[in-house]
């Protein structure tokens, strides 16, 4: 496949990936409300996710996503240091001073550390019924704001939680500017109103995601 099929694979997923990430914010403000609505609420919309036939369908395209990021960015990343196995000597535009475009690999090693732990904390106990203290809400589903609740009552997990919407912030931050270029958005006024963009969307994921575990453990 060539680089350019790679480079559009890489995109196209990520993009895909930044909208679930935008429905899994959203989803998430409701444990910010007080305990006797979230809890209803959250359970509710963690049921619809498991017994919907069609986000069955949405969340398989979810997790292929993910490996076709991982591998496809591997395969990108691998082929442009056999290209130029020496640092830039020119810097153009500025784009190679920037931190986060120099280190997308090692941020996403962080991300992927951050998802394989946050799916055995939440898919594996909710979806397997793995581990312990997955109890029944009145409905007789699984209690998904309890084990939520639980969690984020565990100093250590807040801050593994919180810390790591850091480098996701970076990450969303350089993914979402380059991933649209890659698809062809390349106009001088567009690429600020891009980058202006991307920064937004990368600011409000980060700390969304990062001042939820941090609530929920003073509530
Ligand atoms: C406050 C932070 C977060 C909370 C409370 C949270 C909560 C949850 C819960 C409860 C589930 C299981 C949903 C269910 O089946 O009922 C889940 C699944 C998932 N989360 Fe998160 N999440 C958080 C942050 C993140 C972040 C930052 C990412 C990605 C970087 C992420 C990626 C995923 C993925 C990929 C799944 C599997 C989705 C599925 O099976 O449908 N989560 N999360």
């Amino acid at each position: 496949m060539s680089l350019f099929l790679r480079k559009w694979m890489v995109a196209l997923t990520g993009l895909f990936l930044c909208i679930f990430l935008v429905v899994h914010l959203s989803a998430n403000c409701i444990l910010l409300l007080p305990e006797a609505v979230a809890r209803g609420m959250y359970n509710a919309y963690s049921t619809l996710l498991r017994e919907s036939p069609l986000i069955k369908v949405v969340a398989y395209a979810l997790y292929l996503s993910i490996i076709l990021h991982v591998v496809f960015a591997l395969l990108v990343t691998i082929r442009n240091r056999r290209a130029k196995p020496t640092p830039y000597a020119v810097n153009h535009h500025g784009e190679n001073s920037q931190w986060a475009a120099q280190n997308m690999g090692l941020i996403g090693i962080f991300i992927l550390v951050f998802i394989v732990v946050h799916l055995a904390n939440f898919w594996a106990r909710i979806k397997l019924g793995m581990g312990e203290g997955v109890g029944l809400d009145a409905q007789g589903y699984v209690d998904v704001y309890a084990v939520t609740s639980s969690l984020f009552h565990n100093p250590y997990y807040v801050a593994f939680y919180s810390l790591l919407m850091i480098p996701l912030g970076f990450h969303l931050h350089h993914g979402l500017k380059s991933s649209l270029k890659t698809l062809g958005f390349y106009h001088r006024s567009g690429l600020r109103v891009l980058a202006r963009v991307s920064l937004f969307y990368a600011l409000i994921m980060s700390v969304g995601f990062g001042v939820i575990p941090i609530i929920v453990y003073f509530k």
